[in-house]
């Protein structure tokens, strides 16, 4: 694997190795005082994020660090992007300083193949941080590692991805991860948060009833409502959605007792997600957030160390 742009990039094989190294990336440095390990000592990586992070920034400098890659953090505020550099010239300017791997978060969706694409010919592997509402491989693997970790295998456990399907990557990335690894995912959303052509995604179901969908779950997966992406304005109201499709105290309760709740965050509590569901114990979301650096060791491990370096 040269880049990681796309969880269709992910066969079986190759996702369940990632799972497979996270988990024991997780277990190795469980209870250590020094959570540092040898691997990409020499290594460049940079974080190149055009759109706002928390959690994958975050945990892609803690991943690398704590394998001793160096880490570098650029913003498109304090670069030459910000008088009007092109992402190609970046692209080629960062590879030249020595990056190993660029990580991409940007608005436009397709940006990371672009840039992989600039790159063919230099060493530099590019991982896809999310593009626009195409793809967030990396959350989807973070996802699957949480799922397996709750539930054991996915194969045939049915999830269900609420929310705001159309402007979401994390979305994208899951139907088609959860699909390679036998899941059997629904999506629940209103007609207005649904893509054209989503008839087609490789999904069990479609529907507008998340009441009537719950008691057959395994795991629930809320979507952020991603207003920065809807200039029409937003239909249905923000109160209209959290009384159709707000994961709340009652909603819980239709789950069966050893289903997860998940949200990739940022989440918008009180809307999407209730607090007392949020911060329950059926909740997983710290779970995830502490599982996305795990997996981003092991994406980082697979692209530039290889399984020779292995400890
Ligand atoms: N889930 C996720 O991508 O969060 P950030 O936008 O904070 O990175």
């Amino acid at each position: 694997m040269k880049h990681l742009l796309s969880a269709e990039n992910l066969d079986r094989d190759t996702a369940t190795a990632l799972l497979d190294t996270a988990d024991h990336l997780k277990r190795t440095l469980l209870g250590r005082e020094v959570r540092k390990l040898p691997t990409l000592r020499g290594r460049t990586v940079l974080t190149v994020f055009y759109e706002n992070s928390t959690r994958t920034r975050v945990s892609f400098e803690v991943a690398g660090k704590w394998m001793s890659a160096d880490v570098v953090n650029v913003s498109a505020t304090g670069s030459s992007v910000g008088k009007g550099e092109s992402l190609r010239d970046t692209a080629l300017t960062l590879s030249a300083a020595g990056a190993d791997c660029v990580i991409l978060r940007h608005p436009a969706s397709g940006a990371a193949h672009r840039l992989a694409t600039w790159l063919d010919g230099t060493p530099t592997a590019v991982v896809n941080a999310g593009d626009g509402t195409h793809e967030h491989p990396t959350q989807a693997l973070l996802d699957a590692a949480t799922l397996r970790e709750r539930l054991g295998s996915l194969a045939g456990r049915r999830v269900a991805i609420v929310g705001d399907v159309l402007h979401s990557r994390v979305a994208r990335s899951n139907v088609r991860l959860l699909a390679t690894l036998g899941a059997e995912v629904t999506l629940v959303a209103p007609p207005t948060l649904l893509p054209a052509g989503v008839e087609r995604w490789p999904v069990a179901g479609i529907s507008h009833d998340l009441d009537a969908e719950l008691p057959g779950l395994d795991a629930v997966m809320l979507l952020r409502v991603q207003a920065e992406r809807m200039h029409g304005g937003f239909f249905p109201s923000a109160r209209e959605y959290s009384i159709a499709y707000g994961m709340n105290e009652t909603r819980l309760r239709r789950l069966p007792e050893h289903a997860v709740v998940l949200h990739p965050g940022p989440m918008l509590r009180g809307m999407e997600i209730s607090s007392s569901v949020a911060d329950s114990p059926r909740s997983a979301i710290t779970e995830q957030v502490r599982n996305g650096v795990h997996v981003r060791m092991a994406v980082l491990y697979h692209l530039l160390a290889g399984e020779e370096h292995a400890e």
